[in-house]
Parts: C-alpha cells; sequence; structure tokens
C-alpha cells in the first residue's frame, strides 16, 4: 500500500525498547512486545510508525467501526472540550440526559432506561447487577462460546476463555452448551439445530441452581468465541426458557449492536426482545462509553431498592455528547443499508476465496462481521491452528489487520462502515495471496 513517512520523536526500534522496560504485557491476543506501532488513523485505514498503510479490518479493537477520526465524532470532541469534559457522577448533566432520551428513541418500545458506563465490562457487570436486585436471586448462566470482559464478574460468566487461573469467582457462573452448529455434538447429524444442547442446558442448571436463576448473558452472534452465528428461533426459545424461570435475558450487544449487521440490534433478527441489552464498542466512536438499557418496569423496582452502580466516569458529558454525534452518523448515514452492503460484497469475496481454498471450512456472520474456519481437511473439520496463525502473520505484513481467533483457526472482519469496494478487493487479494504462499494452492 502507499505509504508516507510520519515525523515522530522516536524510532520503532526506541519506542519498542521503551515498552519492554516500562509497558505491561497483558494484551488479548499477543504477549510479545513487536510492531507495528500505529500511529494514525483515517475511515478504514491505520498508519503505523514507519509510514506503512494498513486496511484495518479489525476497526482497532472493533471501537473505531464508524471509521478512525470520524470527522462528527471529532467535532463533537472539540465541543465537550470547549463546554464541559467532566462532571459530578450524581448529578445531572445535558448530555447524558440527551443521550438517554436518543437511546429511548433506537431502542424497542417500552426500552426507555439507560445507564451510561465506560467498557463493555462494566456494562455487563452493570446489567448483572440489575438483574440480581430485580430477581432477586444471584446466580448467572452464560453459553461456552459467549465473551462479555473481564472484570472479574463479566471474566466469570466469559467461557470462550481467558477465564482460567485468576483464582475462584463468585458461586453461582455457571456455563450452558454452545450452540456452535458447524461442530455441534448434539445436531450434527440432524438438519437444524433442536434446541436440545439448551434443554440439556437447563436440565442441568435446575439440578445446579441453589435459588432463584438471575439471568442468562449471551452475545446474540459469539463474535472473540469464532464469530458463530445463532441458530434460528435458539434466542426464541432462550427467552421462553428464562420467562418460565422468572430469570431475566441479557443481550450483550457491544460487538452487534448499532447497526453493524444490518439492523440496529442484532436481537431484532432473532425475533426477541431482552429484558436488558448492553452496547459499547463503537457506541462512542471510538471514545470509551457503554450502556446498559432496561425497562421502565425494571429501572422503577431496581431503583426504588436503591441500586447504586457507577464508576467516577460513569454519564460524563464528553463521551455522552460523542455518543449522541454516533448515533447521528449512524441514522443520517443510514448505516444499516451500509453494513448490508459492504456484508454481501465482503460475503461474495469470501465465498470466492472458499472457491478456490479448500482451507476454508466454514463462512460466518453478517454485515460488518464476518468470519471463516480454517480446517486441514473439510470432513474430518480437524481446525488448521498452524496455519492460519502463518497466514495471519502474512497478510498483516501485507497491510491487512483482522483478529485471529480460536487458536488460528478462525480469522474474523470487522471492517468499517467506511470500507470501499476497492479496498475490500484489495483486502480479498492479500488474504489469496496469503493462502496461497501457505498452502501451495495455485
Ligand atoms: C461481546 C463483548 N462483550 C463485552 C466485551 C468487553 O468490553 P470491554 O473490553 O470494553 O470491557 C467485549 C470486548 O471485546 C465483547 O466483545
Amino acid at each position: 500500500m502507499a505509504s508516507q513517512n510520519i515525523s515522530s520523536q522516536y524510532t520503532e526500534e526506541e519506542l519498542l525498547d521503551m515498552a519492554r522496560k516500562f509497558s505491561f504485557r497483558s494484551r488479548m491476543d499477543r504477549n510479545a512486545v513487536s510492531g507495528p506501532i500505529m500511529v494514525w488513523g483515517r475511515g478504514s485505514v491505520v498508519r503505523d510508525i514507519n509510514g506503512k498503510e494498513y486496511l484495518d479490518f479489525n476497526s482497532g479493537q472493533m471501537c473505531a467501526a464508524l471509521g478512525h477520526n470520524h470527522p462528527r465524532i471529532v467535532q463533537a470532541l472539540q465541543e465537550s472540550a470547549e463546554t464541559l469534559i467532566h462532571s459530578h457522577m450524581s448529578m445531572f448533566n445535558d448530555r447524558e440526559i440527551i443521550l438517554a432520551s436518543r437511546m429511548a428513541e433506537i431502542s424497542p418500545p417500552g426500552m426507555n432506561r439507560s445507564m451510561f458506563l465506560t467498557s463493555g465490562s462494566d456494562s455487563n457487570e452493570a446489567a448483572m447487577a440489575i438483574a440480581r436486585r430485580y430477581t432477586g436471586g444471584y446466580e448467572v448462566a452464560s453459553p461456552a462460546v459467549s465473551f462479555h470482559g473481564m472484570n472479574d464478574s463479566t471474566r466469570a460468566v466469559t467461557f470462550s476463555g481467558w477465564h482460567e487461573g485468576y483464582g475462584p469467582y463468585a458461586p453461582g457462573n455457571y456455563t450452558m452448551f454452545a450452540p456452535y452448529r458447524y461442530r455441534c455434538n448434539f445436531c450434527k447429524e440432524r438438519p437444524s439445530c433442536d434446541f436440545s444442547c439448551l434443554n440439556a442446558s437447563f436440565e442441568l442448571l435446575d439440578a445446579q441452581a441453589a435459588g432463584q436463576l438471575a439471568a442468562v448473558i449471551t452475545e446474540p452472534l459469539f463474535s472473540a468465541g469464532g464469530v458463530i452465528d445463532l441458530p434460528e428461533g435458539w434466542l426464541q426459545e432462550l427467552k421462553k426458557k428464562c420467562e418460565e424461570r422468572g430469570a431475566l435475558l441479557i443481550v450483550d450487544e457491544a460487538q452487534t449492536g448499532l447497526a453493524k449487521l444490518g439492523t440496529m440490534w442484532a436481537f431484532e433478527q432473532e425475533g426477541v426482545v431482552p429484558d436488558i441489552f448492553t452496547v459499547s464498542k463503537h457506541f462512542g466512536g471510538g471514545i470509551a462509553i457503554s450502556a446498559a438499557v432496561t425497562t421502565d418496569e425494571i429501572e422503577e423496582k431496581v431503583g426504588a431498592t436503591g441500586l447504586v452502580v457507577g464508576h467516577s466516569h460513569s454519564n460524563d458529558p464528553l463521551p455522552s455528547n460523542v455518543a449522541i454525534a454516533s448515533i447521528e452518523i449512524i441514522l443520517e448515514e443510514v448505516l444499516v443499508d451500509v453494513a448490508k452492503k459492504i456484508g454481501s460484497y465482503w460475503r461474495a469475496h469470501l465465498e470466492e476465496l472458499a472457491q478456490r481454498h479448500s482451507i476454508i471450512g466454514d463462512i460466518r456472520g453478517r454485515g460488518l462481521l464476518q468470519g471463516i474456519e480454517l480446517v486441514e481437511d473439510r470432513v474430518t473439520k480437524e481446525p488448521a491452528y498452524q496455519a492460519g496463525e502463518q497466514i495471519g502473520r502474512i497478510c498483516l505484513d501485507n497491510g491487512l489487520i483482522m483478529s485471529v481467533r480460536r487458536r488460528g483457526s478462525v480469522f474474523r472482519f470487522v471492517p468499517p462502515f467506511t470500507t470501499t469496494e476497492d479496498q475490500m478487493d484489495l483486502a480479498a487479494d492479500i488474504l489469496d495471496h496469503a493462502f496461497r504462499q501457505v498452502t501451495g494452492a495455485s
């Protein structure tokens, strides 16, 4: 890709030396201190300190899906810099109130109440706290491939990885069988999911429960777990089973919400309205803000019983102002349609690549969140861990950033809404080249 030199106080090597001395290695996917070191971004492109450009098909950490440094987000930041950046957490500020009313406009009827926090983990922790106060129970269950964050309470219900080695969690966190169609042992002989996984999960949950189940928390498409779509009707069945037990359904829309899958919320596509949903990632257009959204009735009850959830930066005016701007962008630029358009163009590329490369065993996802699963053999479905890691490295060297999941066997693509057809053509070429190099396919 075209490159442009960036003037900087330090060279890459100098910064890496400093990182080796001063930075804490606790990154999710890479524990080595190595480049690239990013310094600049616009739209779907980021640039490293050496001036090399990359197509960012991971949208940063999925938080820049509106495009890096969107001008309307920059404008909102400037407005806040001139008015109020931070405010007393227990006093209202104008921005958070306006944002709460905008959230109600884009949420299902009756889901009018939002609280604003900082990270996806915070919002899920808050959602579980709300469910506990509302139901009087404390137990929470989540599918084995779901990801909900890395604070202690959300790590406790994150079973897609990063779970072991942090000491005992609070009691009452349970895992459920994952509806992972491509590798499901319950229904591999059946034409579709018959919810055997859910029936078995609830048989175990009912047996284990010490009392009232407070909630089930799930993603509506398991992203970090391997871009795994829900089988048709699965979320409806889950909601029914929660209702039968007086438990709340929490849907975590961190990765899937705000137009990414071609609707404002992914749960709409499943025909389900959850009791609580959470949103983060590109909600702030690159600035940290998250929300937990629920009904008037649930807010009324937990508010009246004195629920307190908050941090120093909860409801801050600056992130609230950028989130207002991000909702405006999503509505004005009709991003639900953009997601569908980008999604079908990129899907055609993935299908074409699968025709040429038998290492691609499965293609999944929708809109701006799609993935491929790599296998040694399409019949045995043995995961192609090593080849995947190698292909991922070659793609990065050649200017394509994507997320490599499931120990190398799943590639996840999250191109920003700003991505052009030319950029997708280029990304497909980079992938094609890397597949050829590693598998030797002609
Ligand atoms: C579905 C989902 N929920 C929650 C989180 C946690 O968000 P955060 O990293 O902002 O705490 C993530 C992060 O990737 C996520 O993918």
